[in-house]
């Protein structure tokens, strides 16, 4: 994709959903937290499957989770990986007051207020009351494409 500023972005498509306000640059203090740069696609962004796996001592493991970034997010996306072909795409913005999450294994915290989250983006915790944003996801082949229009 040729490199378009944000304004243009937001024009072009179904992204302008998820565009309001200044991008945020997000960065963690755990090394275990691994970001992947998303690749905008029609109706989404994608990611390659492989992004889940590693080698470590010459084996390959899995990642529970990874979290996909993009300049065009206002937030990353928290990825779990249920199985190969099952997966749930959380928006990270608390439903309380909209504090970015930080993702923590198989759940999510929010720094601000102390709720806390499912990898389904179902409430643990409040005082958020509303569950996260969620995104369908799509298995093709190699690939894992989150559909941002909903
Ligand atoms: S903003 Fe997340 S708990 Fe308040």
């Amino acid at each position: 994709m040729n490199t378009i500023n944000r304004r243009e972005f937001v024009k072009q498509g179904c992204l302008a959903c998820l565009g309001a306000g200044v991008l945020s640059v997000t960065l963690s203090n755990c090394s275990s937290v691994y970001y992947a740069k998303g690749v905008v696609e029609t109706n989404g962004i994608s990611v390659l499957k492989s992004e889940f796996t590693y080698l470590k001592k010459d084996q390959t493991l899995t990642r529970e989770y990874i979290l996909i970034q993009n300049d065009k997010l206002e937030f990353p996306i928290y990825l779990y990986r249920f199985s190969e072909n099952e997966y749930s795409a959380l928006w990270m913005k608390c439903t309380h007051q909209g504090s970015e999450l930080q993702a923590s294994g198989d759940h999510l915290q929010c720094p601000a207020h102390g709720s806390e989250f499912n990898n389904r983006g179902v409430v643990n915790h409040g005082p958020a009351e509303n569950n996260l944003r969620t995104f369908p996801v799509v298995v093709e082949s190699d690939k894992i494409i989150i559909d941002l229009r909903g």
